[in-house]
């Protein structure tokens, strides 16, 4: 499976939406929320899209969001995921680590986020890339459930290579 990444385009948002639908159970966002992190310029979008080799429409099977504030170091990872389809084979991880390499190339040195407690897999994966807690949130989430956050101090990786625009 070939699968590239690369910044997300305004074009993307009716892809995106379908796949926030069957990626998240819940804490969703709507396709204008969608659409102010694609077009807002303090965010920066990337997904990961297979092309078909027959020539077709290529398929969205993740995504990540990273927000950035003027004035502050830290960009936070506002939205992470995964098409269900292609779980558990590494994408997750190359596209935090795509997405860190963005942090640090917009000189950011810290990069913080927010996971359900109850969410092992992330949990896991961003304990393992080197994210540790920071605070606990109680009653975050939309049902209730708390949450975690992580930050990860950024050093740029000798070898690292960015996502070319496109
Ligand atoms: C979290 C998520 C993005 C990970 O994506 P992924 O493509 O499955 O991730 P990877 O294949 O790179 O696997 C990451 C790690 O989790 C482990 N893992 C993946 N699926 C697993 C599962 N079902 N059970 C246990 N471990 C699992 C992998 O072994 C891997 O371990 P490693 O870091 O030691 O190599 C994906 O599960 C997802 O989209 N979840 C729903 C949305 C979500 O929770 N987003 C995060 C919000 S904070």
């Amino acid at each position: 499976m070939t699968v590239t990444l690369r910044p997300a385009l305004g074009r993307d948002l009716a892809a995106l939406y379908r796949l926030e639908q069957v990626a998240f159970t819940g804490d969703r966002f709507s396709r204008r929320q969608l659409w102010h992190l694609l077009n807002r310029a303090h965010a920066l979008t990337l997904v990961a899209e297979q092309r078909s080799p027959e020539g077709g429409p290529p398929r969205l099977l993740g995504y990540g969001t990273l927000l950035f504030r003027r004035g502050t170091r830290r960009a936070r990872l506002y939205s992470f995921c995964v098409h269900p389809d292609v779980r558990g084979s590494g994408l997750g991880r190359r596209l935090l680590e795509a997405l860190e390499a963005e942090a640090l190339a917009r000189e950011a040195e810290v990069l913080g986020l927010e996971v359900r407690a109850d969410n092992q897999v992330a949990l896991g994966l961003y304990r393992r890339m080197g994210f540790r807690p920071e605070r606990w949130l109680g009653d975050y989430y939309e049902d209730g459930c708390a949450g975690w956050q992580m930050a990860k101090p950024l050093q740029a990786e000798p070898g690292a290579a960015r996502v070319r625009e496109g």
